[in-house]
């Protein structure tokens, strides 16, 4: 049986940091409230010249130094984003041309804050297919490019971030990815989005006036959604692994909010010293957090070879899912 194993995991964050208190300057917040509420401190941002695909790339190119994978080695790019440099080309392509993947082909996945859920289940896919023995996939997000700055519901949630894994194919391990879900329900489309900037409310276009060209969030409904969901999507992918949640050696959970954390965390019953967290630093960065954590609790020692890992991502879509991973 083909393994679609993590040899290498990379990550990449801006180096400017904006606090709360630095929010406080810029709207009507405090430390207090985003502290009570989310669990975030500070977050990342991006410059001008920094954007999804320079922060993928410097993930990426540490991914391939961590698994000694050179560049003409890789045979596809998943990036998952929803925050792309451009519509078009996709992000993964510039990746591609700025790591010399002169052998891979490239495909964005766009799956929100579930985006390295769900790219990590493609390029795990086309690896246990036989068809490909070595895939890049990244998660990475530039979603303080899209915020609304003067609204404080939203714009102090969000901060920018990438992480990167080398996927090999191997059949000498029962190492790699266990079993994944991946769920969606368009009828929840309208609790995040971002209306300007596609085909239907094209940035040029005379009837795109008085469309939202930032992220619009009802977060008390993707809050109450996300609960839920985090928890069911986890317990499914453990009922298709016939494992329990006593099985987990440590869970890497999308890095949104404190309580929803701590609240899939209860679901599971989970005791603090298997259960990662770094909200407090980032914020949620979409697409980049999942990786992102995974590369921190690696650093810390937090995961070894043959450990067990839940992620679990929800987002814009609605979309969630989780990945059992025996790292
Ligand atoms: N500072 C101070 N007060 C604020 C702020 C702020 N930054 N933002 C909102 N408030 C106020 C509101 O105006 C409201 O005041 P009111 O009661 O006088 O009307 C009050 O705080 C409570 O607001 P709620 O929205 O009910 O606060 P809630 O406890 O639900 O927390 C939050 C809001 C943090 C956004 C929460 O709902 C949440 O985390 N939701 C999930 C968001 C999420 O995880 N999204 C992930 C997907 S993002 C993606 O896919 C791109």
């Amino acid at each position: 049986m083909i393994k679609a194993v993590i040899e290498g995991i990379g990550h990449s964050v801006p180096p400017k940091i904006l606090t709360n208190a630095d929010l406080e300057k810029l709207v009507d917040t405090n430390d207090e409230w985003i502290t009570q509420r989310t669990g975030i401190k500070e977050r990342r941002i991006c410059g001008p010249n920094e954007t999804a695909s320079t922060l993928g790339t410097a993930a990426a190119i540490e991914a391939m130094s961590v698994a000694g994978v050179k560049p003409e080695e890789i045979e596809m790019i998943v990036c998952g984003t929803v925050t792309g440099d451009y519509p078009f080309p996709s992000t993964s392509c510039l990746i591609q041309l700025a790591i010399g993947a002169t052998n891979a082909g490239a495909l964005d996945v766009g799956a929100a804050c579930a985006g390295f859920i769900y790219a990590l289940d493609v390029a795990a896919s086309l690896v246990e297919s036989g068809r490909y023995k070595t895939v890049l996939v990244v998660g990475v997000d530039v979603l303080t490019k899209f915020v609304d700055w003067t609204d404080r519901s939203t714009c102090v949630l969000f901060g920018d971030g990438a992480g990167a894994v080398i996927l090999k194919a191997r059949t000498d391990t029962d190492r790699g990815l266990i079993k994944t879900v991946l769920l969606a329900d368009g009828t929840g489309a309208k609790h995040i989005d971002l209306e300007v900037g596609g085909s239907k409310y094209p940035v040029a276009a005379e009837w795109s006036e008085g469309h939202r060209k930032g992220v619009y969030m009802n977060g008390p409904e993707v809050y109450r959604f996300a609960v839920t969901a985090m928890g069911d999507a986890c317990c499914r992918a453990l009922d298709l692994a016939q494992m329990s949640p006593g099985d987990i050696d440590l869970f890497v959970p999308h890095q949104a909010n404190l309580r929803i954390i701590r609240a899939a965390q209860k679901r599971l019953g989970l005791p603090d010293s298997r259960v990662f967290v770094n909200v407090e630093k980032f914020g949620n960065t979409s697409g980049g957090s999942i990786p992102l954590g995974l590369y921190e609790a690696d650093k810390e020692g937090r995961l070894k070879k043959g450990d067990v890992v839940m992620t679990v991502g929800f987002g814009a879509g609605l979309v969630w899912g989780a990945n059992l991973i025996r790292w």
